[in-house]
C-alpha cells in the first residue's frame, strides 16, 4: 500500500479540520482588509517569473498545512529521486528526465554526454536548414507531445524567428489538416520534420505517407534520392524512420515522454525557428526552474505552491475545473499544449497501487487568450454557478510597437483578476442607472442580474518579457507543478494508458468502414457504422 497518498497523512487530517474551520468561507475581501502584507507575504519570485498568489482562497495558514502534507508524502526526496533518473514511470519502466536535456554540457547530470551529443548536431542541422535559402517552407508533421510543444512555442516566439521561413504544424489524420498545409507548398522547397516518439502512431504514418507520395509527385526532377534533403524524422525509432527512407534522423530516448518533449530532437521546428542561440536560451530558461524545483525551500516554491493550490482547490473546495488566460497572442497554444501536460498527466483514477482513488485528480485545463475570452465564457467565470479559479499570464513588454494596445491589454488583464475577487453587491448594483431598456424592470431583481458574487480565485504570473528564457522557465514551471500535484495524489503522472483503448477499437473498425461488417459491435456503434457507410 502506498503511504505516500495525501490522504494518508496525518496532515491531511489537519488540513481537513483547517478547511472546515477557516478554509472554506475564506472571503479575499476581507482577507485584504485585514491583511496589508498580503500581496507581499503571498507573492513568489521564480526565475524569469513573478506570481502573484494573493487572489487564491488560502492563507499562509492554509499553506502551512498543504505544505505539511507534501513532506509527510516525502515529496522532496521523491523530486530528488526524478532528478536523479530513478524509475518513476513505474507502468512503463522508465525514469523520467527531460530536466537532463536541459542541463548545461558538462554538468553532472544523467546522460549529459549523449543530450549534447545530439544536440549539437540538431542545432548545427537547424542552422544549415535556416540558412539554405532554397528551403523555405518546413512542415512538421507529428501528434500529440510531438506536435504541441512546437506549435506552441514557435508563435509564442514570433519576435524571435527568421523572416522567410514558413513554420507548418500538421497533426490531425483529417485530410483537412494536411490539404490545405500542401496546397500552397513546392516539394523542391519544402522540408518535412516527421516527428514521432514511437514512429508507429497512426495519425503521423498517415500523414507522412500522404506527404511522401505528395512530393514524389513533386514535379520534374523529384525522385526518391531527393527525400534525404527534404525529409528529417525526429523519433527514438530510427530504425523505423530509415525504413520510411529518411535518413536525416536525430534521436531520443524512452525516458524522454511525449508532452516533456520539445526540449529534445522534437524542438527541432523550434530551433529551425528561433535558431541555435534562441534554442539554447530557451533551455536555459527551463534550467533556472529547474533548479529553483531541486532547490527552493517549500514555502517559496512556485511550482509546489501551485501543485498543493491544484490540490486545495480540486480535493477541498471541489472545483472541478482551471482556465488558463495568456494576456498575449502568441501564448495562444499554450492551453492546448497544457491540456495534454496536466491531463494525460495526472488524469488517472487508480493510485500507483492500482487502488482506485477516493478523490478528484486532474482539473479540466482549458482557456483563450485574453482579451479574447473575456468577450466569450468569461460572463460564466463572473456569474456562473461554477467556481473555477483562473490563472492570467502578464506579460509586461510588449514584443511590438503599439504602446496603445499594450496598456489596454494589461489594463484588462488586471482588470479581470480584481472583477472576479471583488464582485459587486446588489447594493452597488441597484445604486447604478439602469439601463433604458430595463427601465420597466422591477430594479431589485434588475441589482440581482448585475451584481457578481466575487470572491473567484485567479493567480497573475508576471513576466518581463516574452522571451526564449521566460518561455522555457514558464513551460518548465507548469511540469513540475504537475509533478507535484501528481505526487500527492499518489498516482503515475508519467504514462497514459487511456488513450490506448481508443487505438484498438480503431484498428478493429477502421476494415469494418470498408465491409460494413457490425457482427459484434455495441448498439450505438453499429447503427452509425451503418449509417456511415450506407
Ligand atoms: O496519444 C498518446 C500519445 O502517446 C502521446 O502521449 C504522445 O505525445 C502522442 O501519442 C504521440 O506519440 P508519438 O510521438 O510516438 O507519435
Amino acid at each position: 500500500m502506498n503511504p505516500l497518498r495525501c490522504d494518508r497523512t496525518e496532515a491531511w487530517a489537519a488540513l481537513k479540520g483547517h478547511y472546515e474551520a477557516h478554509g472554506r468561507d475564506l472571503d479575499l475581501r476581507e482577507a485584504f482588509a485585514r491583511d496589508p502584507g498580503r500581496f507581499a507575504s503571498l507573492s513568489v519570485e521564480a526565475p524569469e517569473l513573478f506570481a502573484d498568489l494573493s487572489k487564491n482562497l488560502v492563507d499562509l495558514a492554509t499553506l502551512r498545512f498543504l505544505q505539511d502534507v507534501a513532506r509527510e508524502c516525502d515529496l522532496e526526496r521523491r523530486r530528488d529521486a526524478l532528478l536523479a533518473g530513478e524509475v518513476a514511470n513505474l507502468t512503463e519502466g522508465r525514469a523520467v528526465l527531460h530536466t537532463a536535456l536541459r542541463a548545461p554540457k558538462g554538468v553532472a547530470s544523467p546522460f549529459n554526454a549523449d543530450v549534447h551529443a545530439v544536440l549539437d548536431a540538431m542545432l548545427a542541422y537547424a542552422e544549415r536548414v535556416r540558412a539554405d535559402d532554397g528551403i523555405t517552407d518546413i512542415v512538421n508533421i507529428g501528434i500529440g507531445g510531438s506536435d504541441l510543444g512546437p506549435q506552441m512555442v514557435v508563435p509564442a516566439l514570433d519576435a524571435f524567428c527568421q523572416r522567410g521561413k514558413r513554420l507548418h504544424f500538421v497533426s490531425n489524420v483529417d485530410g483537412h489538416d494536411i490539404t490545405p498545409v500542401l496546397r500552397g507548398l513546392d516539394p523542391k522547397k519544402t522540408l518535412v520534420i516527421v516527428a514521432s516518439k514511437t514512429f508507429t502512431t497512426q495519425e503521423t504514418m498517415a500523414n507522412a505517407a500522404v506527404a511522401r507520395a505528395w512530393f514524389l509527385a513533386g514535379g520534374q526532377g523529384v525522385n526518391e534520392s531527393d527525400i534525404a534533403r527534404h525529409f528529417a524524422a525526429t523519433t527514438t525509432n530510427v530504425k523505423a524512420a530509415a525504413e520510411f527512407g529518411i535518413t536525416t534522423t536525430f534521436g531520443f530516448w524512452d525516458w524522454v515522454g511525449g508532452r516533456y518533449s520539445l526540449w529534445s530532437a522534437i524542438g527541432l521546428p523550434i530551433a529551425i525557428a528561433i535558431g541555435e542561440a534562441n534554442f539554447r536560451a530557451l533551455l536555459a530558461g527551463a534550467h533556472a526552474l529547474d533548479r529553483h524545483f531541486a532547490e527552493a525551500p517549500l514555502a517559496q516554491h512556485l511550482p509546489v505552491l501551485l501543485g498543493l493550490l491544484d490540490v486545495w482547490y480540486r480535493n477541498f473546495h471541489g472545483f472541478t475545473s482551471r482556465s488558463v488566460a495568456p494576456y498575449h497572442q502568441g501564448l495562444r497554444r499554450l492551453p492546448a499544449y497544457l491540456q495534454q501536460l496536466e491531463m494525460e498527466s495526472n488524469g488517472k483514477c487508480v493510485d500507483v497501487d492500482g487502488h482506485a482513488l477516493p478523490y478528484g485528480t486532474s482539473p479540466v485545463v482549458w482557456g483563450e487568450p485574453g482579451t479574447n475570452g473575456q468577450h466569450a465564457y468569461f460572463q460564466m467565470l463572473h456569474q456562473g454557478t461554477d467556481v473555477i479559479p483562473v490563472e492570467f499570464i502578464l506579460v509586461k513588454t510588449a514584443a511590438h510597437p503599439h504602446a496603445d494596445l499594450q496598456t489596454k491589454l494589461l489594463a484588462n488583464g488586471l482588470a479581470q483578476s480584481a472583477a472576479l475577487m471583488l464582485g459587486k453587491d446588489t447594493d452597488s448594483a441597484r445604486a447604478e442607472k439602469a439601463p433604458t431598456a430595463s427601465a420597466t424592470l422591477d430594479r431589485d431583481v434588475l441589482a440581482r442580474h448585475r451584481s457578481f458574487p466575487g470572491n473567484r480565485p485567479s493567480t497573475t504570473f508576471v513576466l518581463d518579457a516574452l522571451t526564449p528564457r521566460s518561455l522555457g522557465a514558464l513551460i518548465a514551471l507548469y511540469e513540475h507543478r504537475v509533478f507535484t500535484s501528481g505526487a500527492l495524489w499518489g498516482i503515475n503522472s508519467f504514462d497514459q494508458w487511456g488513450v490506448e483503448l481508443g487505438k484498438a477499437l480503431c484498428n478493429d473498425l477502421l476494415p469494418r468502414l470498408a465491409s460494413g461488417d457490425t457482427a459484434g459491435l455495441d448498439g450505438s456503434t453499429a447503427g452509425l457504422l451503418k449509417r456511415l457507410t450506407a
